[in-house]
């Protein structure tokens, strides 16, 4: 059976109050309607179509080129919205997942399962319901006296009666294709909404006679639609435990779940431990046998195996096998550290390469450098890269020894194993092998710190009255 998928994310999502169009707003830092476009295509629809509307082209922008999209461009309902596929879907056969673009916990194991009760019972359509303790926005499923569902109602159009039922609509169905098509022609907008609602396709259905199924999951937690900001941090602590229990099965260590948070598409490796108040973002992957935190937040970065990050903020960099970070470091974009670098305590980072061996211990800025391998930086080093206009560059060779609180005054190279003698400030090149020393030559004058106090002193009787 042809499987395919409409997602509707075409409504402004008024009750979010917000400039972001609502099935763009991230859960766990990956916008909703990535996260159910994602789990419709693990459940192998072959053609899946996004309703778009407001902010279409944002979210066209987003998805790219993993769906095709139709555009409602006034939103009349779901049912209206479902509609504007006909022209791409309407003559297909097989089964058809609509699923909302604002209930990113929905499962791929579910809609699976929520599929084969649908295929293999014949059903023209199937909806998706969870019990809920307080199901108050949600649609009712009113079902018949032989158990079956007879029809959905929405909360703004239910009697008393119909609104004390606990079991909704999760907002996911599965339908045969073709009558779905010609069921939508059926709706109307005759409800306190005024809106032609998909939901009422499943009367239609029923009352023609036609096999119309329901399919509870367990997990009620899935079914959150998110229509507010309440339901939006809801979504995002089921999603957040969700993920920290796939990394915990998948053999990371995390130490505190509930302070540890980790977006939709971070990739961590066994035997790593995360300790608490971690925050990995975005696209970062961390090998193996990694120690991350306590305290760290990590961006688009590649960790290698057997790295330890901790009390430090990361971004866009790479940090190489065996490698250390922190405590209190920043690494920018642009920084790529070698094999077991050593990047300590309010260093900071950034465009700059550091080779396999290299040590940055303490306080220094490196800013668009390429350092070589067994590189000692000494404490309160840094390259002067901007001028106020420009960003120049630093290189320093193989095995060359920067002294404490050196200034590297770009672009200047400072050759392999060259020597650069402490609070020196260079503005010239260093040769290889070369010792560089520019700083004032020492002067001692003994006993005078005897006669500069008795001045000091004397300075200050004058002025406060005895
Ligand atoms: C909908 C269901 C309700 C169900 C709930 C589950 C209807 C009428 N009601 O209510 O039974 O319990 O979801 O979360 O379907 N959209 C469009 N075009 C439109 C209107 C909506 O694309 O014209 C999209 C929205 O962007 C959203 C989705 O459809 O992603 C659902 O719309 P929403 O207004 O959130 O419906 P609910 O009131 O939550
Ligand atoms: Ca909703």
């Amino acid at each position: 059976m042809k499987r395919m998928a409409v997602v509707l994310a075409a409504g402004q999502g008024k009750r979010m109050k917000s400039k972001l169009y609502k099935v763009l707003h991230p859960v766990c830092g990956k916008p909703m309607v990535g996260h159910v476009l994602d789990t419709v295509k693990a459940t192998g629809s072959e053609r899946t179509v996004v309703v778009v509307g407001h902010g279409a082209e944002k979210v066209k922008a987003y998805l790219g080129q993993s769906a095709e999209y139709v555009l409602q461009e006034t939103q009349l309902g779901t049912g209206h919205a479902v509609k504007q596929a006909k022209g791409l879907l309407g003559s297909e056969e097989g089964t058809t997942v609509v699923i909302c673009g604002d209930t990113p916990l929905v499962t791929a194991e579910t809609l699976e399962g929520l599929m084969a009760l649908h295929e293999s019972q014949n059903a023209a359509a199937t909806v998706l319901t969870a019990v809920m303790e307080q199901p108050a926005g949600y649609g009712r499923i009113i079902r018949g006296e032989d158990g079956g569902v007879l029809r959905i109602v929405e909360q703004k159009d239910c009697s008393e009666e119909e609104a004390a039922v606990h079991e909704i609509n999760t907002g996911t169905y599965c339908f045969d294709n073709a009558k779905l098509f010609a069921a939508l022609e059926k709706v109307t907008n005759n409800n306190n909404q005024q809106e032609y609602y998909l939901p009422d396709v499943i009367g239609i259905l029923r009352e023609q006679g036609d096999i119309v199924l329901g399919y509870q999951t367990n997990d009620v937690t899935e079914s959150i639609g998110v229509n507010d900001r309440l339901a939006l941090s809801e979504a995002e602590g089921y999603m957040r435990e969700r993920i920290n229990r796939r990394h915990m099965l998948g053999g990371v260590t995390i130490i505190d779940p509930a302070s540890t948070y980790i977006g939709a598409e971070v990739i961590i490796g066994t035997d790593t431990v995360l300790y608490p108040g971690t925050v990995l973002k975005g696209k970062t992957v961390i090998g193996e046998d990694c120690v991350i935190g306590p305290a760290s937040e990590i961006e688009d970065c590649v960790i290698k195996d057997g790295a330890a990050v901790k009390q430090s903020v990361l971004n866009q960099a790479q940090v190489g096998t065996r490698a250390t970070v922190g405590p209190f470091a920043y690494l920018r974009p642009g920084t790529v550290l070698g094999q077991e670098v050593k990047i300590g305590d309010f260093v900071e980072v950034k465009n700059a390469t550091i080779g396999d061996g290299s040590k940055v211990s303490h306080l220094s800025y490196v800013g668009d450098a390429e350092v070589g391998r067994n590189v000692n930086i000494g404490c309160g080093a840094i390259t002067v890269n901007y001028d106020g206009y420009n960003k120049s560059k630093t290189e320093i060779g193989d095995d060359a020894f920067i002294g404490s609180n050196v200034n590297l005054v770009a672009p200047v190279t400072v050759g392999r194993g060259a020597f650069v003698v402490a609070g020196s400030t260079i503005t010239r090149s260093v040769s290889a092998d070369d010792l560089a020393i520019a700083r004032v030559r020492q002067e001692n004058k003994p006993g005078y710190a005897e006669k500069i106090r008795a001045r000091a002193k004397a300075k200050k009787d004058q002025h406060s009255p005895s």
